[in-house]
């Protein structure tokens, strides 16, 4: 026998009951929730989302281009997107200022290794992004940081142009759409590898 003090040990066991009746109840409903029909019967509310509705947040896209919706931009459509939207937060040129840098210092600046201890200053677009598409992908999902989703495809696709352009990866008069964008090879393409290293103990 143990003495219980003061209210430790009571409340202690209330809320041990109800962790226990909290655990009963999900795993009740993790039985129902295997048969769709009896979901809506238990609930009573939801319903199945619409095809429109899974496509809206169906975005991304992918290394090879896949998931690039029609549309097209070049640099120079892009800039002016750019000023209006962007600037005041990345810089006029891309150079940074409130916030990240998105354009390198020079077309030869250097992939920032791991090993780097200012890596996270020194990573961007032109010299850190394995993939062009990740750029669209980003924009389009993300940017501008306080109304993501508002632009269109054309104009995610003009500002990926001029961002890709400042970084010295594609010429002034590029046009960038489905069948353009996944083809540019962007410098820091084959920095990176699979790490598959097996030299440790795997804990389950
Ligand atoms: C209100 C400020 C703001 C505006 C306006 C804005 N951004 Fe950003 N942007 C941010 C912030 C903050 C981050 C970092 C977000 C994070 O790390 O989660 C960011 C990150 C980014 C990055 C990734 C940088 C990197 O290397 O990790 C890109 C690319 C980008 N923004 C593009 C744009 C574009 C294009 C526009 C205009 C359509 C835009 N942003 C407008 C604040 C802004």
């Amino acid at each position: 026998m143990y003495q219980v003090k003061g209210g430790t040990m009571p409340d202690r066991a209330v809320t041990m009951t109800w962790l226990l009746v909290i655990c009963v109840c999900v795993m009740a409903g993790a039985t129902f929730a295997g048969e769709d029909d009896e979901e809506a019967v238990v609930y009573g509310f939801g319903r199945p989302a619409t095809a429109e509705e899974i496509a809206a947040w169906d975005i991304d896209v992918r290394p090879d281009g896949k998931g690039l919706p029609a549309g097209s931009g070049t640099p120079a459509e892009g800039a002016a997107i750019y000023v209006a939207q962007c600037a005041a937060c990345h810089g006029a040129q891309g150079e940074g200022g409130l916030n990240d840098r998105l354009v390198v210092h020079s077309a030869d600046e250097p992939f920032p290794l791991a090993s780097d201890v200012n890596a996270g200053q020194h990573r961007t677009i032109g010299n850190y992004w394995p993939y062009a598409t990740t750029v669209f992908d980003y924009i389009r999902r993300s940017m501008p940081f306080t109304a993501p989703g508002t632009l269109t495809a054309n104009e995610v696709y003009s500002l990926t142009a001029h961002l890709l352009h400042l970084n010295h990866v594609i010429p002034e008069d590029a046009e960038m759409n489905a069948q353009t964008l996944p083809k540019v090879v962007m410098p820091a393409h084959g920095k990176f590898r699979l790490d598959d290293r097996q030299d440790f103990k795997e804990v389950h």
